[in-house]
């Protein structure tokens, strides 16, 4: 289908249409489409209506790899009828998808009624809006999240998330967005005191073990249409329904691929056995989780 500089439109096996990155030879919504794979993965795994029914206050919502924005768009969308003050915070690196995306609106289908808000975020980096019950304060971080994770300093960081859409390439293709030191600063990012939750779309274990060393507790996701299994980590308990157990552990130690990413090169090893260690102190093993 049509290409435009770093970007091609994709049409999947159903018809539906996706954003390709060509430099990076990854589709962003590779099998069931952007919209089915955002309500799967994010507002029905998130619970986020009925969290944000429940919600006082601004509720706050990181966006890793804003992309072409077909993620925090279903979000937003999904949750429009409800009275709630939506505070969304979009990282990425570049600004392109979002722009390629939005001048094939028409082939993608998620854009419809967003779209002048979407320019003015493209230029200013920010748009505040009401849309039905909805009022919506959007914000855009452009850089390198690892960078910013490792830089961010008190004071500028944006408020502390309830919850965490994360969607970056994959580990072998895109390994800064998936080490222990990222996960280890974005855990830190959290406030204690507010119930944070991150699906995110990989099962594998070497992620799930990474999350677990980085302080998150990890429970089995829902199923996407894509995946069987995806992963969700949280900073309690409470949000997730079915936290991995002792019988993960052990398959963990037997896996040949467990230990995590220390940096930014992809690699592929056997759990450690002072990771091991680590991992079985871990609080989420200690509660018969
Ligand atoms: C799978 S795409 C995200 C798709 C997007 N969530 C959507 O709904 O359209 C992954 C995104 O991660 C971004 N990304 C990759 N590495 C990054 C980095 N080091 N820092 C910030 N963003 C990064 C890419 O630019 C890309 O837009």
């Amino acid at each position: 289908m049509q290409a435009d500089s770093a970007y091609q439109l994709v049409r999947l096996n159903n018809g539906i249409c996706s954003v390709r990155s060509l430099a990076d030879a990854e589709t962003f919504h590779p099998v069931v489409g952007p919209v089915a794979e955002a309500e799967a993965l994010y507002v029905n795994q998130l619970k986020l209506r009925e969290r944000l029914k429940n919600h006082t206050g601004e509720f706050v919502i990181w966006d890793v790899g804003l992309g072409a924005a077909a993620n925090s768009l279903t979000v937003l969308r999904a949750t429009r009828d409800i009275e709630c003050q939506i505070r969304l915070v979009s990282f990425d690196h570049t600004i392109e998808p979002l722009k390629f995306a939005l001048q094939h609106a028409n082939e993608l289908g998620y854009f419809g009624g967003y779209e002048n808000h979407l320019q003015k975020f493209i230029c200013d980096q920010r748009v505040i809006f009401r849309d039905g019950a909805q009022s919506v304060n959007w914000g855009f971080h452009l850089g390198d999240f690892p960078t910013w994770l490792d830089t961010n300093n008190a004071g500028r960081a944006p408020a502390p998330p309830h919850a965490i859409l994360f969607d970056a390439y994959s580990p072998a293709r895109n390994p800064a967005m998936w080490t222990l030191p990222l996960f280890t600063n974005l855990f830190q990012q959290l406030d204690p005191q507010r119930p944070c939750a991150m699906p995110t779309y990989s099962r594998s274990t070497i992620l799930r073990v990474t999350l677990l060393l980085a302080g998150f507790f990890v429970g089995v996701g829902h199923a996407t249409g894509e995946k069987e299994e995806t992963t969700i980590a949280a900073n309690t308990l409470d949000l997730i329904a079915e936290p991995l157990d002792a019988r993960w552990l052990a398959r963990a130690t037997r896996s040949d691929s467990a230990e995590p990413l220390r940096e930014a090169v992809y690699s592929r090893a056997p759990l450690a056995l002072v990771t091991a260690d680590i991992l079985r102190r871990h609080p989420q093993f200690q509660t018969g989780g």
